[in-house]
C-alpha cells in the first residue's frame, strides 16, 4: 500500500480480511506520522518511508548536525539511521552512486536515545504532508 491513512488501513481489512505488509507514506524528522505509524503498527504493516531525506533543509538541522559530527557520519546517514531506529524502512533516492553507496550505510553505528528525541522534535505536524485523501493516491 501507498499513503493510506489509518481510515484507509481500517477499510482495506475490513473490505478483505486481509491485512497489508507494507504501507509506504511521507515519513521523514519534519512529519512523524504518528498516527498513521500506530496504525500500521497495530496491524502488523511495516512502515516505509518516502521522501525519507526531504526537504534538504532537514540536513542542516542542529540536532542531526551534531549528531552525525558526534559519529563521523554525514547528516542523511543520521536521519536515515533515525528511521531504522524506529522500525521504519527508508527508501532514499539518489542518482549519485556515491551517494547510494552512502544511504546504505548506516548500521556501524547507533543514535543515542538522546539524539534519537532531538531529531523527534523537528516534527511540524500533518500540515505540510501531502494528503492522499485529496491528492488522489
Ligand atoms: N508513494 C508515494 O506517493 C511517493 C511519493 C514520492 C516519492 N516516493 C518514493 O520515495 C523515493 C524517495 O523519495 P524522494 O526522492 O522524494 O526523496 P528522498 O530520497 O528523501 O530525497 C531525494 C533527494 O535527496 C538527495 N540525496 C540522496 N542521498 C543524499 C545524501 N546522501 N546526501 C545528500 N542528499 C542526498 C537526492 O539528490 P541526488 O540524486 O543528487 O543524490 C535527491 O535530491 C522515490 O524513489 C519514490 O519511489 C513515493
Amino acid at each position: 500500500m501507498s499513503n493510506f491513512k489509518p481510515a484507509h488501513l481500517e477499510r482495506v481489512v475490513a473490505a478483505t480480511g486481509v491485512t497489508p505488509d507494507v504501507n509506504q507514506i511521507n515519513l521523514n524528522p519534519y512529519a512523524l506520522r504518528t498516527a498513521s505509524v500506530a496504525a500500521n503498527a497495530a496491524h502488523g504493516a511495516v512502515t516505509e518511508s518516502w521522501s525519507p531525506i526531504k526537504p534538504a533543509a532537514m540536513l542542516a538541522e542542529p540536532a542531526v548536525v551534531t549528531a552525525a559530527r558526534e559519529h563521523g557520519v554525514t547528516p542523511a546517514q543520521v536521519v536515515l539511521r533515525w528511521h531504522t531506529q524506529h522500525g521504519y524502512v527508508p527508501i532514499p533516492k539518489s542518482a549519485d552512486p556515491r551517494r547510494q553507496a552512502e544511504n546504505l550505510a548506516i548500521f556501524d553505528f547507533t543514535l543515542s536515545a538522546a539524539q534519537v528525541a532531538a531529531i523527534d522534535a523537528l516534527d511540524r505536524g500533518e500540515a505540510h504532508v501531502t494528503d492522499s485523501d485529496s491528492f488522489g493516491h
